[in-house]
Parts: structure tokens; C-alpha cells; sequence
């Protein structure tokens, strides 16, 4: 059995994952391929009560370690019961975020630095590293206006100010810069099917895919 790939959406809020990565999903199983779309933070029961804890509530509910460890705990449930049995199966995952939101996040908005975050993707994600990161950036204000559209009660992280969300871009500008080989920064700028196009084009190209 061939293992699966696994690809990853990452950005700030606003920036249109849900939207790209169902289209992904759409589009992988039109090619042939067997694909299931999961998210973080959840993906898996108990994961999905964590997120909870997390999205939910007063800003400064938590300190940062303690928001990183609950993120991990959320994202090793979610590994060991949704993402590794999938790609073994030989599925192919698209997750609407992963370890690069922690480090994003919670090393650069923050400012809980690299090593933490990196300590704990060594001892929970290990060897399961995204095949592909697509990061769709988009500048702050327009992201944040986008996401506060369809604000539910999960609008902790879009109330934790602009110079948070300023660093946490940067992050992930960062994070891409590091890692260019995994790593495709996507302008979510564009109309939704503009930025497909791009989407598309990346998926195809960095994993060679010949789309239909
Ligand atoms: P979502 O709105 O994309 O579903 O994600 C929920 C929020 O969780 C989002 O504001 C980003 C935040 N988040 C982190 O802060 N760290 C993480 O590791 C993950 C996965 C998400």
C-alpha cells in the first residue's frame, strides 16, 4: 500500500482555508485520488472537545505554554486517530491547518519563540510532516475583516488585537522562507476561484498531478 499524501492549509483568519481546501478535496477525487478533508484544532473526538477550550472564551484564558501544550495534546489525538491511519490506508489528507498555525501562533504572535513549539512538533508529529503547506496570506485588516462576517462563538483568537495578527503573518512568511521545498505562499487576495487557480497550479506542480 502506498502511503497517502498530506497536504496542509495555513494563514490568518479571513484568508478563505475552508473554502480552498474543499475545493482541493473536490478536485483530488475528480483526479482519481482517495482524499478526506479534517481540520485542526480537532479532527477526532477528543480533539475537537479541546478545540473547544481553545477557541472559546476570554483571551488571556490561558497562558501561552499551556495553549501550545493543549494544542499538541489536540493534535496528537488527531494524528493517532484520524490523520497516520488515513495515509497508511493510502488516503490522501488536506487539513484546514496544522503544526505551522502553533508555531505561528503561539511561538510568533505570542512570543513563546521557536524552541518550545519545536520541541513539542519533534515529540508529536515527528516523521508525519506535511507533504505540501499551502499558506494563503492575505494582509491583516482585510483578513480580519473577512473572518468577523461570519464570527460565531468561536472568535477568541480574532479578538487577540492586530499586532498579534501582524506578527503571526510574518511567522508564517517566515516559517515558508525556512522551508521553501514544503512551503507555497498563495496570495488570498483574489476572488475564491482566482485563487483555486493558484491553488491548483501549486498542488500540481509541487506534487505532480496531472489534473483532469
Ligand atoms: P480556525 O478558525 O481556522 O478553525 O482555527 C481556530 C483558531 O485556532 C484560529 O484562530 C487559529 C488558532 N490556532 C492556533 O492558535 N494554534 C494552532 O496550533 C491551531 C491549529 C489553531
Amino acid at each position: 500500500m502506498t502511503r497517502g499524501r498530506f497536504i496542509t492549509f495555513e494563514g490568518g483568519e479571513g484568508a478563505g482555508k475552508s473554502t480552498q481546501s474543499q475545493r482541493l478535496v473536490q478536485a483530488l477525487g475528480d483526479a482519481g485520488f482517495v482524499a478526506v478533508r479534517t481540520r485542526e484544532p480537532g479532527g477526532a473526538p477528543g480533539a475537537e472537545a479541546v478545540r473547544d477550550l481553545l477557541v472559546q472564551g476570554a483571551i488571556d484564558r490561558w497562558d501561552p505554554l499551556s495553549e501550545a501544550l493543549l494544542h499538541y495534546a489536540a493534535r496528537h489525538e488527531h494524528l493517532v486517530r484520524t490523520v497516520r491511519p488515513a495515509l497508511d490506508s493510502g488516503k490522501w489528507v488536506v487539513c484546514d491547518r496544522f503544526a505551522d498555525s502553533t508555531m505561528a501562533y503561539q511561538g510568533y504572535g505570542h512570543g513563546l519563540g521557536r524552541q518550545p513549539v519545536e520541541a513539542l512538533y519533534a515529540l508529536v508529529v515527528g516523521k508525519t510532516a506535511p507533504d505540501l503547506t499551502l499558506i494563503l496570506d492575505l494582509p491583516v485588516d482585510e483578513g480580519l475583516k473577512r473572518a468577523s462576517r461570519s464570527a460565531g462563538i468561536e472568535d477568541r483568537y480574532e479578538r487577540m488585537g492586530r499586532d498579534f495578527h501582524e506578527r503571526l503573518r510574518q511567522g508564517f512568511l517566515d516559517i515558508a522562507g525556512r522551508e521553501p521545498e514544503r512551503c507555497a505562499i498563495i496570495d488570498a487576495r483574489p476572488p475564491p476561484d482566482a485563487v483555486w487557480q493558484a491553488v491548483r497550479k501549486a498542488v500540481g506542480e509541487r506534487l505532480t498531478i496531472a489534473w483532469p
